[in-house]
């Protein structure tokens, strides 16, 4: 799992490195966690792509909740952006982003034949992101299906190579790195409990009462249906639940709940819990 240490020299590269990239490009593909797509969103983007053709990618919607998904579509379709909730790690992601590009491939030769221009070129895209929102794998997969690198173009893009995916679209073939924008405690915790940034901030106890009191106020046919556990009753009390289910027992035969809150989290992370959307627009 990617983990960054963000100092302040390293988000001034990020940003000068986007900078660059977004020079070359007609569309930016932004690429969130379905989990908790603000939380994995820098804003900071808006600014940058200024008026260029944005989509929204909400990844992992296999990890999320489909009533999550559904509002977080509709937020950003609201919102005038093309989006879409995919699961990059099957094919059926990859065609669907592939048709948003194409959608926008197609407005852009429209636009271009009202201004008299009749070169159909390809709209070039950059897949941008904080880390592990699933970028590499969606170039990664376009380039296996696609395709021949376009190498170098002379000039202009030194050292950038281009994915040509179909003849409408070409990909830059390295992601945009976004830095994490952390504005307030709730960011903090859900990119912690993603595993998107390093614990080191916040501890343990802190994550597992958040997850659990969403769990109590969301999510109550899992804690009922994995841990034999009720809403009303406390974090404490849940951990002990989850401890005796997984049999959990430290010496003396006391149930060990640091180690079952641990277990709780990975199964959040990996999705043994189940789909869980952490936060709602
Ligand atoms: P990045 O370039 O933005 O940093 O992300 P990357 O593609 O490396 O993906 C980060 C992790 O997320 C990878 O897992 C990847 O397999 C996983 N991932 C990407 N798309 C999806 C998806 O749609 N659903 C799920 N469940 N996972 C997804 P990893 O544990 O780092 O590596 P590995 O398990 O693939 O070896």
């Amino acid at each position: 799992m990617a983990q960054f240490h963000w100092y302040p020299g390293h988000m001034a590269k990020a940003r000068r490195d986007i900078e660059e990239e977004l020079k070359l490009i007609d569309v930016v593909i932004e690429l969130l966690d379905a989990r908790a797509p603000s939380a994995t969103k820098n804003p900071d983007i808006d600014k940058l792509a200024g008026s260029k053709k944005r989509i929204i990618i909400l990844n992992k919607s296999d990890l999320s909740s489909k009533e999550g998904n559904a509002a977080w579509s509709k937020y950003y379709t609201d919102k005038g952006r093309d989006t879409a909730e995919v699961s990059l790690k099957d094919g059926a992601g990859i065609r669907t982003v592939k048709g948003l590009l194409l959608k926008a491939a197609e407005e852009k030769h429209k636009r271009d034949a009202a201004k008299g221009i009749r070169l159909k070129r390809p709209v070039r895209a950059l897949v941008c992101g904080i880390p592990n929102v699933g970028k590499s794998t969606l170039i990664n997969s376009m380039a296996k299906k696609g395709v021949t690198k376009t190498g170098n173009k002379p000039g202009v893009t030194r050292g950038k190579q281009w994915i040509s995916v179909s003849k409408e679209i070409e990909l830059l073939d390295s992601p945009g790195l976004l830095w994490p924008k952390i504005e307030d405690e709730d960011t903090a915790v859900y990119l912690a409990l993603l595993g998107s940034m390093n614990d080191e901030a916040i501890n343990t106890d802190e994550l597992i009462v958040k997850l659990i009191c969403l769990l109590k106020e969301k999510y109550p046919v899992i804690l009922k249906e994995k841990y034999e556990a009720d809403p009303d009753e406390t974090v404490e009390e849940i951990l002990i639940k989850a401890a005796v289910k997984e049999n959990m027992l430290k010496k003396g035969g006391v149930y060990d709940t640091d180690r079952a809150a641990k277990f709780l989290l990975d199964s959040f992370r990996s999705g043994r819990m189940g789909r869980i959307t952490l936060e709602f627009p």
